[in-house]
């Protein structure tokens, strides 16, 4: 068996990774958005980068992308990260959904400020595209990870995810605990896939569950 420089576990591969939490507008000074922070994803692309392959970060987070070998695409709304992962989804091998997508939207997006009227305001929301579900419609021979963020019934309701979204590996995450997730440098994975969870990180930084990542990339990967 040929040994590989951990450098070049994932070299020649084209992977798409999205991070961050979307924001949805409701008037030109108030949008909707959530605590994602966007670390994951970048300390993903960050791994996938220094093992060799040629990465694309979609990112709705603003923070600064300092490698210089990821090629960043900024975005906004969720309808903005459809419409960049469906312009890229063709030609890649990998995509690693990180992004905290927005659920919903405000229905309709107001062009001027909604003044201060009365004791409350109602607005309505409607569902956002599920990227995963409208992609993996195209879905040809692309690797696909997935996460899944709960605060309940972790493993059952990731395993429905990997199997509505149709995804290939998926890291679940408990979001309930402040000290791992959103905003924090730390995170704790389970790592599963059709057969059901197949590994498990300590609470560990978000540097070394995406090198633990990139392994099991570069083992599922042909
Ligand atoms: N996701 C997506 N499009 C959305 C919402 C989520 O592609 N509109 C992706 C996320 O990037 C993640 C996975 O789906 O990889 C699971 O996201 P999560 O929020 O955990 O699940 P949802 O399907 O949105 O269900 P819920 O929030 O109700 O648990
Ligand atoms: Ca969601």
């Amino acid at each position: 068996q040929q040994i590989m420089k951990k450098s070049e576990l994932l070299a020649g591969k084209k992977i798409l990774v999205t991070a961050g939490g979307t924001s949805e507008p409701i008037d030109p000074v108030r949008y909707i958005t959530n605590r994602s922070s966007g670390k994951m994803g970048y300390a993903i692309a960050e791994a996938c980068a220094n093992a060799g392959a040629e990465v694309k970060l979609i990112t709705a987070s603003d923070m600064q992308v300092s490698n210089p070998n990821i090629e960043v695409e900024r975005v906004i709304t969720s309808n903005d990260m459809l419409d960049a992962v469906k312009n890229n989804f063709d030609s890649i091998n990998v995509l690693i959904m990180a992004a905290a997508v927005s659920d919903y939207k405000s229905e309709v997006v107001s062009d001027q400020k909604i003044k201060k009227n009365g004791d409350y305001l109602e607005i309505r929301l409607k569902k956002t595209p599920d990227i995963l579900k409208e992609v993996t419609k195209q879905k040809g021979n692309q690797f696909i990870v997935g996460f899944a963020a709960e605060t309940q019934d972790l493993i059952v309701n990731a395993i429905k995810k990997l199997e509505t979204k149709k995804l290939d590996l998926l890291l679940a995450n408990d979001v309930s605990n402040d000290n791992i997730g959103f905003s924090s440098d730390n995170n704790q994975i389970s790592f599963i896939d059709k057969n059901g969870v197949f590994a498990k990180t300590n609470i560990e930084s978000k540097a070394s569950i995406s090198s633990k990542l990139v392994k099991i990339l570069s083992e599922r990967l042909d």
